[in-house]
C-alpha cells in the first residue's frame, strides 16, 4: 500500500535476500521506521512485542522466522525449536499455528539441507497468498458496501475497531480491504476508527485511511454504541485473529461490545475472515485461549509531547488486567467476508467444503 510516494508491504526480503525487512508498528503512528530481522530471536520479539502485529502478519512473520532459524541450522532439532518458540510468542491468532504447519508441511520429505531454500520459498508463497486473498475477500466485502450504499445520497459510514488494515497483513487488510476497494471504485465512505486502548491501533488505522485520503474519524472505544444508537454507523467491519467452524469470532477486546451495540441498533456487523484465521478444530470461541499481556499498557499511555519527542506517561498506579481479545459469538455476527465470498456463519462450513 501507499505511505507517501513509496509503495510498501509491512514485511519483505531484505537485498541481502535472506534477512527480512519489516515496518516498526510499535514505532507508528509517530515515525516509519524499517526494522531488519536477522535471527529467530528478534523474529520472536517482534512478534511478542508487536514490532509485527495483526493475524495475518503474524503468521507471515512467524513463516520467515523459521526461515531465518533454518539459515542459522538445518536440522530436525533446530526446526522444532524454531517451531516452539515462535508458537509461544502470541496465543490467540489462530495464523501463527496455521504458518508454522504450513512451514512444516513445505519441508516434509526434504533433506535438512534443502529446508532453508524450500522454507525461503514458502514464505514468500505465504505473503503472496496472503494479499491475493485479501484482494479477493476486499471485492467480496466491496459487494456488501454497495449494496448497503444503494440509494443513500451521503457517505457509506464504516465503523471499524482496531487495525485490520495493510498494517495488519502483508498488504489490503482484510476489515479494510473493503474500504480501499470502494474507494478506488469512487464509492464514497467515511470511516469512524476506534481508537482501540490500551495499544490504539486505531492510530494506526487512521494512519493508513489518511495515506489514501479516505475521510475518518477517531473516537474514543465508548463512542461507539452512542454512534449506532443514533443511526450514524451504517455498518461495522472488523478483523479477526481467530473464527472459530461455526463462526464465532474472537478479535480485539473491545469487539464483542461493538457487535452487541450493532444488534442492538440493526446495524449489520461483518467480520473480515482469512482462510488462515479459520480455526476448524473449534466449534465454541470460548475455548480460543485469550492473552493476557502486561498491565503496564493498560497503566501507561505512549505519545507525542510538545517538543516532538515520543514519551510514555504514566496513567495510574493502580493494578490493571489486561485482556487482549474477546469473542463475539455467532449469533451476533451478520456476515464473515471471506475470499471466497462473504456468507452467513453457520454458512462458513459449507462456504469451504467441509459441511
Ligand atoms: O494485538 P493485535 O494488534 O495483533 O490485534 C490485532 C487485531 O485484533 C486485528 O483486528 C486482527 O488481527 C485482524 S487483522 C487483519
Amino acid at each position: 500500500m501507499r505511505v507517501g510516494d513509496r509503495q510498501l508491504r509491512t514485511i519483505w526480503l531484505a537485498e541481502d535476500g535472506w534477512s527480512v525487512n519489516i515496518i516498526d508498528q510499535t514505532r507508528l503512528p509517530h515515525d516509519l521506521h524499517i526494522w531488519r530481522l536477522v535471527d529467530l530471536d528478534g523474529a520472536c520479539r517482534a512478534i511478542r512485542d508487536m514490532q509485527v502485529r495483526g493475524a495475518p502478519l503474524i503468521g507471515a512473520a512467524a513463516a520467515y522466522g523459521v526461515c531465518l532459524a533454518l539459515r542459522d541450522e538445518s536440522s530436525p532439532a533446530a526446526l522444532d525449536r524454531a517451531v516452539t518458540a515462535l508458537q509461544q510468542t502470541r496465543p490467540t491468532a489462530i495464523n501463527l499455528r496455521w504458518a508454522l504447519d504450513q512451514m512444516r508441511a513445505a519441508l516434509a520429505g526434504l533433506a535438512p539441507s534443502a529446508w532453508p531454500e524450500a522454507a525461503y520459498a514458502r514464505a514468500a508463497e505465504i505473503c503472496e497468498e496472503d494479499v491475493a486473498g485479501n484482494r479477493a475477500l476486499g471485492q467480496h466485502g466491496l459487494a456488501v458496501l454497495r449494496g448497503l450504499a444503494q440509494g443513500k445520497q451521503t457517505p457509506l459510514r464504516v465503523l471499524t475497531h482496531c487495525n485490520a488494515g495493510w498494517l495488519a497483513t502483508v498488504d489490503w487488510g482484510t476489515a479494510l480491504a473493503p474500504v480501499y476497494a470502494a474507494h478506488q471504485e469512487g464509492l464514497p465512505v467515511e470511516v469512524w476508527v476506534s481508537e482501540t486502548r490500551p495499544r490504539n491501533q486505531g492510530l494506526l488505522t487512521a494512519w493508513e485511511l489518511a495515506q489514501y485520503g479516505i475521510p475518518h474519524t477517531v473516537v474514543a472505544d465508548n463512542a461507539a454504541g452512542h454512534l449506532m444508537q443514533k443511526g450514524l454507523v451504517d455498518v461495522c467491519i472488523t478483523g479477526t485473529d481467530r473464527t472459530t467452524a461455526r463462526g464465532d469470532v474472537c478479535n480485539k477486546i473491545g469487539t464483542y461490545l461493538k457487535a452487541l451495540a450493532a444488534h442492538a441498533s440493526g446495524v449489520p456487523f461483518y467480520a473480515g475472515v482469512p482462510a488462515s484465521s479459520i480455526d476448524w478444530t473449534l466449534e465454541d470461541g470460548a475455548q480460543i485461549p485469550i492473552e493476557e499481556r502486561a498491565a503496564s499498557e493498560v497503566t501507561s499511555v505512549a505519545g507525542r509531547a510538545p517538543a516532538g519527542d515520543v514519551q510514555v506517561v504514566s496513567l495510574t498506579t493502580s493494578p490493571a488486567a489486561n485482556p487482549a481479545f474477546d469473542v463475539t459469538p455467532a449469533a451476533l455476527v451478520t456476515g464473515l467476508i471471506t475470499e471466497r465470498g462473504v456468507c452467513a456463519p453457520a454458512e462458513l462450513r459449507r462456504l469451504y467444503g467441509r459441511a
